[in-house]
């Protein structure tokens, strides 16, 4: 686990209706895998309106450890990634330690080196998150792997060969990581039961026009034709549509206005036909949705499932409004088995909520009051967040970190919608 090193902490003053206009950022989720993606190429890659957080300092750190020539321009929201030589084939334990997602090297190192050894990913605060799924997919595409020492060490001297791949389950990781390994085996390769989310479209939309031959993203069968080299490209990721829930979340909360600008409505309608569940009303245009609240919210029940279900990035956030909804909520988590870290924060708000299993029953209380609470992982102190802003008092968020990773420029956006909010150090 990444330990906390800040004593940084949000201050937030609740009650305040949020009324205003935000933009959202570039995909955290997209863009992980995206600079992953660039040390396929063998010239350079150019990625626009890139967003400004610590993951994406992470793994630009971590590919720049492999040979990967990083570049940012001066606005810091263009960067080059150069991949044309790589100098080598392990990444660092203390970053990989730090950050799941850079296991997503893993499949762009075998298909330029033939070989990868990467520090085990730690699980997180959500569970224990394996990668069984991700090395028993490069062994059907030829590769041997070896454990030992806390490194996995995966190798295909004689390079990748297109092979069948069934996924036990529809990880986001596993998909993408085999994507971007196959998209350069010899051969075709087809992977069924793949995961369906934007991001995963996202990626083969920047795969492919760096030359790639791959079909299907977006559904549940992924088609590659692989090719023997890939050439750099320019790329604009999708927008966040986890950022842009966790605003309409905020503004249904706090009985607000707000339009949430470059939110793409087609990804997230689960969460869109929730909100209108709870009595917001939701508006969706081309450039944004709108959401207006009289902050009078009715019980809903969600379950997380993969794309195109509820997303699981949601859940901490939708929690959080149906604790200051009228009436009996309750929240599935199927996705991963230890996602309710969130609960006793918001209990010290004074919500009231039973947990059996993957199973959240709220009873919705009128109001939450302020507390000190702490962010046990991105989405929990994203939810926390929500809660403070509609909270009555004084609400103290630590272990800002996590928050970090996920939300670019948070307390500016929510400052720019009104909200009395304050970072200090203490
Ligand atoms: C991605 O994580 C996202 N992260 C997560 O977002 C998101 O919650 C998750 O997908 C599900 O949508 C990034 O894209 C960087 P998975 P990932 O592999 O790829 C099990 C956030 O808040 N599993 O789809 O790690 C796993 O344990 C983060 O932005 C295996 O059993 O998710 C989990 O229970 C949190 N074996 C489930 O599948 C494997 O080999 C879903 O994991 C891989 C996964």
């Amino acid at each position: 686990m990444w330990e906390e090193k800040s004593l940084e902490k949000l201050i937030i003053n609740g009650g305040k209706p949020l009324e205003g206009r935000i933009r959202v950022s570039s995909a955290k989720n997209a863009v992980l895998p995206i600079i992953a993606a660039t040390m396929l190429a063998s010239t350079p890659s150019r990625l626009l309106e890139l967003p400004q957080l610590e993951d994406v300092h992470t793994i630009c750190n971590v590919i720049a450890s492999l040979g990967v020539k990083v570049t940012a321009d001066e606005t810091n929201d263009e960067i080059q990634f150069d991949a044309s030589h790589l100098t080598s084939i392990e990444a660092p334990y203390d970053l990989v330690r730090r950050m799941r997602a850079s296991f997503l090297v893993m499949g762009p190192l075998l298909a330029r080196l033939g070989e990868a050894r990467i520090s085990l990913p730690g699980g997180c605060a959500i569970g224990s998150r394996p990668i069984d799924l991700h090395l028993k997919a490069f062994e059907a595409l030829g590769a041997t792997i070896e454990m030992g020492d806390g490194y996995v060490y995966a190798k295909a001297p004689n390079g990748l060969i297109g092979n069948q791949i069934y996924l036990d389950f529809p990880s986001v990781g596993a998909t993408e990581n085999v994507v971007m390994a196959a998209s350069m085996a010899k051969g075709k390769t087809v992977i069924e039961n793949a995961a369906e989310e934007p991001e995963i479209v996202d990626l083969v939309t920047y795969l492919n026009s760096m030359g790639a031959n791959i079909r299907g993203a977006g559904t549940n069968i992924i088609r590659i034709e692989g090719v023997d080299h890939l050439e750099g490209a320019t790329h604009t990721v999708i927008p966040d549509r986890i950022e842009a829930g966790t605003y309409l979340i905020a503004a249904a909360m706090t009985g607000g206005d707000v339009y949430v600008e470059n939110a793409l409505s087609e990804h997230l309608k689960p969460v869109v036909a929730k909100l209108k569940e709870t009595g917001v009303k939701v508006e969706e245009d081309v450039d944004g949705i709108r959401v207006i609240s009289d902050g009078h919210l009715k019980a809903a029940d969600i379950k997380t499932l993969p794309y195109p279900g509820f997303p699981t990035d949601m859940q901490a956030q939708f929690m959080a409004l149906t604790t200051i909804a009228e009436g009996t909520s309750t929240i599935m988590e199927t996705v991963f088995e230890n996602r309710f870290m969130h609960v006793d924060e918001l209990r010290k708000m004074g919500a009231s909520i039973r947990i059996e299993e993957r199973r959240a029953i709220v009873e919705g209380v009128k109001k939450l009051h302020g507390a000190e609470v702490r962010a046990t992982d991105l989405r929990a102190g994203a939810a926390l967040v929500c809660a403070g802003l509609a909270a009555e008092g004084i609400t103290k968020v630590t272990q800002l970190s996590h928050i970090d990773r996920g939300y670019d420029n948070l307390v500016g956006k929510l400052k720019g919608l009104g909200a009395d909010i304050v970072r200090v150090d203490e």
